[in-house]
């Protein structure tokens, strides 16, 4: 099937389109990526959605608003692949996500989470004639799951190896982790393994695009290949500050968002760097260098065991910087991009979410309770018939 897989995540950078060709049965799929195209929010929708992450209120007539031009932006990137909607058989449209609240136990009552993605599916599906699938995290959250991440299963579908475990992790505004036991996914008889694991290890680049967007005036968004990282030096006694947050502590499963790594936590971490004499770039190092340290903490608390190979993707994969510190923290692995296993590292997430919508539309469970702690397996998505 032909399925164009969308999605902007916490970097809000742009939007992900993946045009996909996904075949195979049950969980022995496969996904050959046809064209990807990254497109960009205008700069009005951009900040207007960084403001509400950062807790500014809105009244539900601008929310209406944002919402169809979130829609509308997806429609845009849609278009902008440039294909022939005929031929296109499904679309799965994470949407932007504008909130994140994962479960909790209050006063000895446990709370469900809740979750906001738009960008609206409906809308999607009458502009392009295709079935639209979206809304992917809610049905796991009603069973008591953080509803993210939701790629490990994907992961452990196009990455598993059947002779050695492997972690995948991927680098966006938020880190998340998947980690895969030795598998052979080429077997459709074969049901998942037992041991698949995944949580949000913290923040990915989230904080280093506060920074640079901040340090820089908004003349730039990001700290292209980690240039003004290595101009500085870390500071690793801030780091093992930082590295305190109970978030880092708790063990999965666990998901979390710019709610807890956003505008406010960042710009308190640059007056404690200010404080502590750093320069702009020993803080964007340090920044950089604490996002490697959170994913080497949660590896070394909570994996059963540390991989030999640890396969990034996201855009932090891009961030040399950043992989050298991660090869450094963790230096019995191999740290490279899932390129080395054949998987598009920009576009992982998107194609992900077309791999997600094949199986909601397949009727395949597409949570894993082993990672999000739902009560059970169930299907994922929203359906919209154009
Ligand atoms: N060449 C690069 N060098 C350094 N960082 C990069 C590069 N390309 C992308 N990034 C980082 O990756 C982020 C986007 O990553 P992405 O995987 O799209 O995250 P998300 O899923 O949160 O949208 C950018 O905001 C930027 O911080
Ligand atoms: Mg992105």
């Amino acid at each position: 099937m032909k399925i164009i897989g969308l999605i902007s995540g916490t970097s809000v950078d742009g939007i992900d389109a993946a045009l996909t060709e996904v075949s195979g049965e049950g969980y022995a799929v496969e996904a050959k990526l046809i064209k990807g195209i990254t497109y960009p929010y205008s700069d009005e929708v951009r900040s207007q959605i960084l403001a509400l992450c950062a807790d500014q209120p809105i009244t539900l007539a601008a929310l209406a608003d944002l919402d169809d031009a979130i829609a509308q932006h997806f429609i845009q990137a849609i278009q902008s692949l440039n294909t022939d909607l005929s031929t296109v058989d499904l679309i799965g449209s994470h949407g932007q996500t504008l909130h994140h609240r994962p479960p909790a136990v209050r006063n000895g009552n446990k709370r469900l989470g809740h979750t906001l993605q738009l960008g609206r599916g409906d809308l999607i599906a009458q502009a392009t004639r295709c079935t639209t699938i979206s809304n992917f995290r809610v049905a796991d959250i009603a069973l008591g799951g953080e509803g993210a991440p939701l790629v490990p299963i994907i992961d452990a579908c196009l990455l598993s190896q059947p002779d050695r475990d492997l972690a995948v992790q991927n680098v966006g505004g938020i880190g998340n982790v998947t980690y895969l036991p030795p598998w052979d996914r080429s077997d459709p008889a074969q049901s998942l393994p037992e041991g698949i694991k995944g949580w949000d290890t913290g923040p990915g680049n989230a904080l280093i695009d506060w920074a640079v967007a901040t340090l820089s005036n908004g003349q730039k968004t990001y700290d292209k290949n980690g240039e003004w990282a290595v101009a500085g030096t870390a500071s690793q006694a801030l780091i093992d500050r930082w590295l305190e947050h109970p978030f880092f502590l708790s063990p999965p499963p666990k998901s979390t968002g710019r709610e807890l790594f956003g505008a406010a936590y960042a710009q308190q971490h640059w007056q404690e760097a200010k404080q502590a004499g750093l320069t702009e770039a020993d803080f964007i190092a340090t920044l950089t260098d604490f996002t490697a340290a959170t994913i080497e903490l949660s590896y070394r608390k909570f994996l059963p065991k540390i991989p030999t190979e640890i396969l990034i993707g996201g855009g932090g994969s891009r961030n040399s910087y950043l992989m050298g510190r991660l090869q450094q923290r963790l230096p019995n692995a191999t740290v490279s991009s899932t390129e080395a296993r054949g998987l598009d590292a920009d576009y992982k997430e998107a194609i992900a979410f077309a791999i997600l919508a094949y199986w909601r539309i397949h009727n395949i469970p597409g949570n894993l309770p082993s990672v999000t702690g739902a009560a059970r397996p169930c299907l994922l998505g929203e359906l919209w018939q154009p």
